[in-house]
C-alpha cells in the first residue's frame, strides 16, 4: 500500500513510451511553448479530467480546477489564471464544465458542517437561494441535485461575465466565448447546457460597467 505512487511513476514511463509510439513530435512542440485555445474551468473530482474525457493532447487546455468548479471573484488563483488565460494566451473559448453526481452540490444542499469546506460551499448555497423557488419544487433528491449543477454551471458563467476587466475585452472583440457544460460520468459524456455568453448584455444592470 505504502508503495503505491510508485504506479505514478511507473505510469508515467509508460506514458512517455506510448507517446513515442504515437505522436513522436508531441514532447519537441511542447518545449518549444504553449497556445492551448482553451480554458477549462472543471471540478477537482478525480473522475473529470478535462484532457482525457475531450480526448484532447497536453498543450490544448489551459485547466483551472476547484471544489464543484466556482467562480469566486476573490479568489485570487482563478483570478490570475483566467486573466492570464485570456491576456497572454488569448484563449477564444472559456469551458466551465460541472460534472452529475459532484460532491461539493451535494454537501452544500446538505445541512451537514464539513469544517473548513463550509466556507467555500456557501457559494453555492448563495446559488440554491437564488434558485429556491425551482429546487424545491423537484421532490426527487438526485433530480434536484442534477438542476443545482446545471444551475451552477450557469451562475458561473455569469460570474465569470461579472468581471469588469472581461468587460472591458468585450468592448473591443467578440471573444472570449463563455460556455457552460455538463460531464455525466453515467455515460461518459458531455452536454452543452446552451449557456454561452460573449457579452455583458445579458447580466442584471447592477453588474455592468459601461466606462471605456
Ligand atoms: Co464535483
Amino acid at each position: 500500500m505504502a508503495d503505491r505512487f510508485k504506479q505514478l511513476l511507473k505510469g508515467n514511463k509508460d506514458w512517455v513510451e506510448n507517446v513515442k509510439q504515437k505522436n513522436p513530435e508531441l514532447f519537441s512542440n511542447m518545449a518549444k511553448g504553449q497556445a492551448p485555445p482553451f480554458l477549462w474551468i472543471g471540478c477537482a473530482d478525480s473522475r473529470v479530467p478535462a484532457e482525457d474525457i475531450t480526448n484532447s493532447l497536453p498543450g490544448s487546455i489551459f485547466v483551472q480546477r476547484n471544489i464543484a468548479n466556482m467562480v469566486v471573484p476573490t479568489d485570487y488563483n482563478l483570478l490570475s489564471v483566467v486573466h492570464y488565460a485570456i491576456k497572454a494566451l488569448q484563449v477564444r473559448h472559456i469551458i466551465i464544465c460541472g460534472h452529475y453526481g459532484c460532491g461539493g452540490i451535494q454537501a452544500a444542499m446538505s445541512n451537514e458542517s464539513y469544517g473548513l469546506l463550509d466556507n467555500w460551499l456557501m457559494h453555492i448555497k448563495d446559488v440554491y437561494r437564488l434558485h429556491e423557488a425551482e429546487l424545491n419544487a423537484i421532490r426527487d433528491e438526485s433530480a434536484r441535485s442534477k438542476r443545482l449543477v446545471e444551475i451552477n454551471v450557469q451562475e458561473q458563467v455569469n460570474n465569470l461575465a461579472k468581471m469588469a476587466f472581461i468587460q472591458k475585452v468585450w468592448q473591443e472583440d467578440e471573444f472570449p466565448y463563455i460556455h457552460g457544460w455538463v460531464f455525466n460520468i453515467e455515460s461518459g459524456a458531455l452536454i452543452n447546457l446552451e449557456v454561452t455568453i460573449h457579452s455583458a448584455s445579458h447580466l442584471d444592470t447592477i453588474y455592468r460597467y459601461y466606462n471605456k
